[in-house]
Formats: structure tokens, sequence, C-alpha cells
């Protein structure tokens, strides 16, 4: 059995995202999708609200489980029985920043990274955008699942 580990700030999810959760739901045996909990950074959703969120959005697929972390990455995933860790690739901007935290992971633990390739629609979505945008008064709802839609309307109507 392989069990993958898709982990983020997911503050909030997006499509882009889920389209590499649903990609990992048909690849691997196990998927668990893991927000990152770090009280030094300001987020719209606390993490427990990401977590729902996330849990929503993941409903369909049976493999799919989602929990929260704090730490070291390589540490929840050791505990959690973890063989592979799976970041989306927009762009060669996320590619720097991705390696060096795939490179950094694997001399930590040995752990491998796989990176997949986000669909072209989404590939200049990402959460602070979706953040900025909707603050801001504009359309997200095509870009991000209902559940988070309705969120963020929630979120901004206070
Ligand atoms: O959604 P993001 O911002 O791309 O997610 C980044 C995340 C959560 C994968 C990264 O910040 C992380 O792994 N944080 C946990 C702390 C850690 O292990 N740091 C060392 C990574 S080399």
């Amino acid at each position: 059995m392989i069990r993958a580990l898709v982990p983020g700030s997911f503050d909030p999810p997006t499509k882009g995202h889920l389209d590499v959760v649903e990609r990992c739901a048909g690849i691997f045996d196990d998927v668990v999708v893991a927000v990152v909990v770090n009280p030094a950074k300001e987020a719209l959703f606390s993490a427990d609200e990401r977590v729902e969120l996330l849990e929503a959005c993941c409903v369909a697929w049976e493999n799919v489980s989602v929990d929260m972390f704090s730490g070291l990455l390589v540490d929840f995933a050791a505990d959690n029985g973890v063989d592979v860790i799976v970041k989306g690739l927009r762009a060669m901007t996320d590619f720097d920043y991705e390696i060096q935290m795939s490179q950094m992971n694997r001399h930590l633990s040995g752990i491998v990274t796989l990176f997949v390739a986000t669909k072209p629609e989404y590939g200049y979505l990402s959460s602070s955008l979706v953040r900025q945008v909707r603050s801001l008064g504009g359309s997200v709802d095509e870009l991000v699942p209902q559940p988070v839609a309705t969120a963020l309307k929630e979120k901004f109507s206070r």
C-alpha cells in the first residue's frame, strides 16, 4: 500500500489544489491532505476551518483523509506512515521554491517528493490571489470548490 501526503497552507483550498488531490486519489492507495498550522502566519481561515473545508471538498474520494500538523513535515510523514510527498507545480517560480523544500526534506528523512503539473487553466491560481480578489469584491466562484465559495461569502459579509 502506498500512502501519499499532500501538504499545504490551503488558505483557502482552490480548484488547483483539488485537482492535485483528485489525481493522487486515482494513483495512490491512500492520500492524506495535511493543513500546516503556523501560528506565526496570519490566516484568513483557521486550521480547523481549513480542515473542515477540505473534508467537505474531498468527500467523494474514499481514500482521501484530511489532517493538520505543526512542526516539521517530515516528522508528520514519519508518524503517519507516509511513503511519498506530493506537491502541485504551476510554473518555474514554484519549481525554485519546491525543489529546495523537497531536497531539504530528503536530506532530513530521505523521503521522496513527487510533483504534479497543475492543470493549465489553474496555472495562475493561488490562495493568496483568491483572498485578495475576494476581499476587494471580485468573483472567485469559478476558481474555488463550492464549500469554499460559500465560506468566503460568509467571511467577507461579516
Ligand atoms: O501551501 P504551501 O505554502 O506551499 O505549503 C508549504 C508547506 C506546508 C508544505 C511547508 O511550509 C512545510 O512543509 N511546512 C512545515 C515546516 C517544515 O517542515 N519546514 C521545512 C520544509 S523544507
